[in-house]
């Protein structure tokens, strides 16, 4: 039976509309089901914590769970993996930052990139870092810090979040500007790094706030410089590394979220409020306070915002890192 020409193209068009329509109807209807925000650092450190907050309350907007898995090793590169290899459903969400979405791909061969793999959804928070050393460490600023390295360059050691992690990185850089010599011992996040810390088994880290706050309250750790031009207000008490004598060191992460490339426009939108609506919480908002964050104001919580401030930051630092010969594992 011969179609009318007409009618055949009315059918071929709804065929090609089809799995776009359906695709839309998918994202008008997200999320049907639980989805998975990848942590790809050891659970108990700075971006599982950051994570966890933001989890919590997103479920709540999303009127569905945000697990959190951690999928860690290599400074953060497989757990990122996974999301650029993830389906674009929406169901797979990347939590990430200046380590593992500029650093990592200025050091490491990767299978897939740090900027074009992803879609941005927003920024979250940024802290700088703390320089932190176990109780035991016999100096009392940071200048007494650097000359006890010096005088123990052979067996003192920096523990870091991987082999090119931003505490990797940081510790490259404060040993080019001190001309200190010290061991990098990497760990699988900068959680169990600060547990060998407290436990004494390594000497200093040059940690993120979120992470180094807790134990500094505890008085488990010393505390001796915060890597930026201004006191963090959660730790007033900590001079700046301008005030200690160390101007240059100024280095800060910020977490962002991000999801698998081709993910729809409307699944990214509604991602985005529940991001949105989280830090605007007041709740989410003192948490994340007390853990020495800084929150982007509201017109920079949005996918163009992501999307310009991460190019920018690989602009800037891809040259530096590049120069200064890191190599990933
Ligand atoms: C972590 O959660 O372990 C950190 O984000 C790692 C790091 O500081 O690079």
């Amino acid at each position: 039976m011969k179609i009318p020409r007409r009618r055949f193209l009315q059918l071929a068009a709804g065929t090609v509309a089809l799995p776009a329509a359906s695709r839309f109807a998918r994202a008008q209807a997200y999320p049907t089901r639980p989805m998975t925000m990848i942590v790809p650092y050891a659970a108990g450190g700075p971006t599982d914590t950051i994570a966890r907050i933001m989890a919590e309350r997103m479920r709540t907007s999303l009127g569905q769970i945000v697990l959190v898995e951690n999928i860690t090793g290599a400074a953060g590169t497989i757990g990122v993996g996974r999301v650029a290899r993830a389906a674009p459903d929406g169901y797979t969400i990347s939590i990430g930052h200046w380590g593992t979405h500029v650093v990592n791909g200025a050091i490491y061969e990767l299978p897939y990139h740090v900027f074009n793999d992803f879609e941005p959804v927003s920024l979250i928070a940024s802290n700088p870092q703390l320089i932190v050393a176990r109780k035991g460490v016999p100096a009392s600023d940071l200048q007494g810090l650097i000359a006890w390295l010096k005088a123990n360059s052979a067996t003192a050691t920096q523990g870091t979040a991987g082999h090119g992690s931003a505490s990797h990185v940081s510790g490259v850089y404060l040993q080019s500007i001190t001309g200190v010599r010290f061991q990098f011992v990497p760990y699988r996040g900068a959680g169990p790094a600060m547990q060998d810390l407290v436990a004494g088994q390594i000497d200093f880290m040059i940690d993120q706030a979120a992470n180094s706050l807790p134990q500094l309250r505890a008085g488990t750790i010393k505390g001796y410089a915060v890597t930026d031009k201004t006191r963090l207000a959660a730790a007033p008490e900590i001079p700046t590394v301008d005030e200690a004598g160390l101007p240059k060191l100024h280095i800060s992460l910020w977490h962002a979220i991000w999801m698998p490339k081709k993910t729809p426009k409307e699944i990214i939108a509604k991602l985005n409020g529940a991001i949105v609506d989280a830090l605007a919480d007041p709740a989410v908002r003192k948490r994340l306070a007390d853990l020495g964050q800084d929150l982007p104001p509201r017109d920079q919580q949005n996918p163009q915002a992501l999307a310009a401030y991460h190019k920018q930051e690989i602009d800037k630092w891809w040259p530096i890192i590049k120069a200064a010969n890191v190599k990933g594992e």
